[in-house]
């Protein structure tokens, strides 16, 4: 006789053991079956060890979707203040960093503990290093062949993630799964990644590598303002990991450092008051000193403040806050956070993530097409999909 559960969770990732939790608790049985030898490893190493469980301003317009209303229900009805409650209850001190991220003091180890307490009070079961060879519809549900045995469940959720680090288990088995149902994917790309740029362009930059600045970067009508790092490969930091989730192969996109400065006025008021003062000091003042020295060499500004005209002050200003740059690609999926696009969610119920096309699928987590801005968003995604998939069962 094969073992039967009421439901099988493929991913015991964030979204795999939030739904176990969930499901277990309101009776059913539940098998979590996963590759890895650990649950939650991408938990464990998320926020610098630390984890950006989640944010305090998550709404619907921190998402990208090719269906912008599909993630309303599922984060109204389980908050940034429910997950914190339950952290709360686990006695796990937090803190905010900054922009409402919240972050455990400790270690994200204590995250997945409290995932896996959970877990056990519903008494949801978990197997590890299992390799999923097939999963067939059966009439009264699903059957999963294993490398080792056969299992089988009337709902199956498929919580096991996007394409994002190859080497940590990542492996785009979600996106298989759905086609095999008939599901549609919405092309996937690198999401919150590093861009990189023509080795002409990093040249000219290369004494720039290490260097952070804040700035507005900008793609069409979304801009984010963070820092922004320049690396040996091309451009970094949050305002550009926030970006490139936007950002498509061949687009340019804009770059204002010091967006907080009215450069201009500060650069006329400069010259009127310290003529003598040659460009790369006083644009040292308001820029890292290794960029401004750039800026000057590159926008040949060298020279006393009281020689520049308004119009060489303008091509200052400018050289600053005005950037366009073209980047030649992504590090890919072997650096990025997140994988942008996935299950197309017009076939699924916003409200418990089950498909409308096979009775008691599920997708949740990053596998689905909704993706989160850098900064405890995507676990909000994750959790709040997992609760809405487990509470339905
Ligand atoms: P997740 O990837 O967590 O889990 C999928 C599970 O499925 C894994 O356990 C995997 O082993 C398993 N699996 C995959 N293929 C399988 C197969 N074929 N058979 C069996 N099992 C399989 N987000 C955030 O909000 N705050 C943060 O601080 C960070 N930090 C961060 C750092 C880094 C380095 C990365 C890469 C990502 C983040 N993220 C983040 C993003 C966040 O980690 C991500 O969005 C969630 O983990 C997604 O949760 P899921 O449960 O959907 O997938």
């Amino acid at each position: 006789m094969k073992p039967k559960y009421d439901v099988v969770i493929l991913g015991a990732g964030a979204a795999g053991l939030m739904c176990a939790a969930r499901a277990g608790r309101g009776g059913a049985s539940v098998l979590v079956l996963d590759h890895a030898r650990a649950p939650g490893e991408k938990i464990r190493i998320s926020g610098g060890g630390r984890c950006n469980f989640t944010n305090i301003h998550a709404s619907p317009a921190n998402f990208i979707s090719s269906n912008r209303h599909f993630a309303k229900s599922a984060l109204a009805r389980y908050t940034p203040r429910d997950f914190l409650n339950l952290v709360e209850k686990h006695r796990i001190s937090w803190h905010e960093k900054t922009l409402g991220q919240l972050f455990c003091d400790n270690s994200a180890k204590d995250i997945i503990q409290m995932l896996l307490h959970e877990m056990q009070v519903g008494r949801a079961q978990l197997k590890l290093q299992q390799t999923i060879t097939s999963v067939e519809k059966t009439e009264s549900g699903f059957r999963i062949a294993l490398d080792q045995g056969t299992v089988e469940c009337r709902s199956l959720v498929v919580a096991t993630g996007g394409k994002s680090i190859p080497k940590m288990g990542a492996t785009g088995f979600a996106y298989r799964l759905a086609e095999q149902f008939g599901h549609r994917i919405v092309e996937t790309r690198p999401g919150l990644v590093p861009l990189t740029l023509d080795p002409a362009l990093l040249e000219g930059l290369a004494t720039l590598a290490g260097v952070a600045v804040e700035a507005e970067v900008s793609h069409a009508k979304t801009a984010f303002r963070e820092a922004l790092l320049f690396t040996h490969r091309g451009i970094s930091g949050p305002a550009i990991l926030q970006i490139s989730s936007y950002w498509r192969e061949g687009d340019a996109i804009s770059l204002k450092l010091r967006p907080d400065l009215a450069l201009l006025e500060q650069l006329k008021a400069a010259r009127q008051s310290g003529g003598k003062q040659a460009v790369q000091t006083v644009l040292s003042d308001m820029l890292p000193r290794r960029l401004a020295a750039y800026l000057v060499e590159a926008g040949s500004f060298a020279g006393p403040m009281a020689e520049q005209n308004d119009r060489r002050l303008q091509a200052i200003a400018d050289s600053v806050q005005n950037w366009t740059i073209r980047p030649a690609g992504s590090e890919g999926y072997r650096t990025a956070e997140v994988t942008v696009g996935g299950v197309d969610t017009k076939e699924l119920d916003s409200r418990t993530m089950q498909s409308n096309l096979v009775n008691g699928l599920y997708f949740i987590g990053e596998c689905v097409d909704v993706t989160g801005w850098l900064g405890g968003y995507n676990f909000q995604w994750a959790w709040a999909s997992g609760h809405a998939s487990g509470e339905s069962i």
